[in-house]
């Protein structure tokens, strides 16, 4: 896949230096949240990751035409709601209920450094504040009442948590009833990453066109393309797993194996999970031009994820 321009790489930049502000600034206007649980939250909330989420919200408002005007109010509060509840969703990912993990962006997971009781209790905190942050900072009490909306049943058991369940419960149950490994399982698996990992992804894009007040067509198509890239991601996810190094990602390597989890590379191998990932690619591409100018970025962002290295 070509390499991606150097124009998207800029804006993830900005969008990410925008995002850590806000939050940031948010964070400190706790004055009652107990210090522990402050800076156990901020541990997660404000480490090195890629803030891809919020960059989608910015980059997909853009695309379908939202006003330069209005970002700060229309669509950083978004933004911001969706990376909490990203950071909540890795907090409780990383568990040792839950995938075990102990190293997250080069550094110890939130409970090595907190202890469990106050990493889960931070992943709670941070499923709450972004519901408070669109209500609270969304003047147009209609706009705030489609994007709480979007991000509750993005965030639920028809989304992420209920993909983090399907995703959990699998290697049990595959012990109870083995089925053979391969492309039977796909729309199972297909099930769980556009649940656990898709559905934050495809709320982004969907909040970003809400924010700039898109209409039906327009919105459904930054849907698809939140659909397809979101799961492209996990996609990736799965295979950088297999061919990636610890240093490199700044998480271990080599564990959805070692688990039983359900991955792309487990059914299909590499090179034909390349071949799904270049399919929801090229998705993402056909909505980008079905946009028109303003959304080339939509394009170059999905180039940039297929061929990211962390
Ligand atoms: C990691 O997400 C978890 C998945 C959904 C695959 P990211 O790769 O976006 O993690 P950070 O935020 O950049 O660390
Ligand atoms: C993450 O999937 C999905 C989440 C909702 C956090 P993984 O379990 O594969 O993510 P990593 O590899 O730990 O980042
Ligand atoms: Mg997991
Ligand atoms: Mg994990
Ligand atoms: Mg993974």
């Amino acid at each position: 896949m070509p390499a991606a321009s150097p124009d998207v790489k800029i804006f993830l930049k900005d969008a990410a230096t925008r995002t850590d502000a806000y939050l940031k600034e948010y964070l400190h206007a706790l004055p009652e949240s107990p210090k522990q649980l402050t800076e156990a939250m901020a541990y997660s909330l404000l480490g090195p990751g890629k803030r891809i989420r919020p960059a989608l919200v910015l980059l997909s408002y853009h695309a379908v035409g939202g006003s330069d005007a209005q970002v700060e109010a229309r669509a950083m509060p978004p933004a911001a709601a969706i990376e909490m509840i990203h950071c909540f969703s890795l907090i409780h990912d990383d568990l040792p209920a839950m995938d075990d993990d102990d190293l997250r962006r080069g550094r110890p997971t939130n409970h090595k450094v907190y202890g469990e009781a106050l990493a889960i209790l931070a992943g709670d905190a941070l499923n709450t504040l972004p519901f408070h942050i669109v209500a609270s900072r969304i003047a147009d009490p209609g706009l705030a009442t489609k994007l709480v909306m979007e991000l509750a049943f993005a965030t639920g058991p028809e989304g992420m948590i209920g993909g983090q369940v399907l995703d959990t419960c699998h290697p049990d149950e595959a012990k109870k009833n083995p089925l053979p490994l391969g492309p039977a399982l796909l729309p199972k698996l297909q099930q769980i990453h556009r649940m656990k990992t898709g559905a934050l992804i495809r709320c982004s894009c969907r909040m970003g066109a809400i924010a700039a007040g898109a209409n039906e067509t327009t919105l459904a198509l930054a849907d698809t393309y939140g659909r397809a890239i979101g799961l492209a991601f996990q996609i990736v996810d799965d295979i950088l797993d297999v061919t990636s190094t610890e240093e490199q990602m700044g998480k271990k390597v080599g564990k959805d194996a070692d688990k039983g989890k359900l991955t792309y590379p487990v059914l299909v191998g590499l090179d034909k999970s390349r071949e799904y990932l270049a399919e929801q690619v090229r998705i993402a591409d056909e909505v980008s031009a079905k946009l028109g100018a303003k959304a080339v970025m939509l394009s170059q962002l999905a180039h940039e994820l297929a061929n990211r290295t962390n």
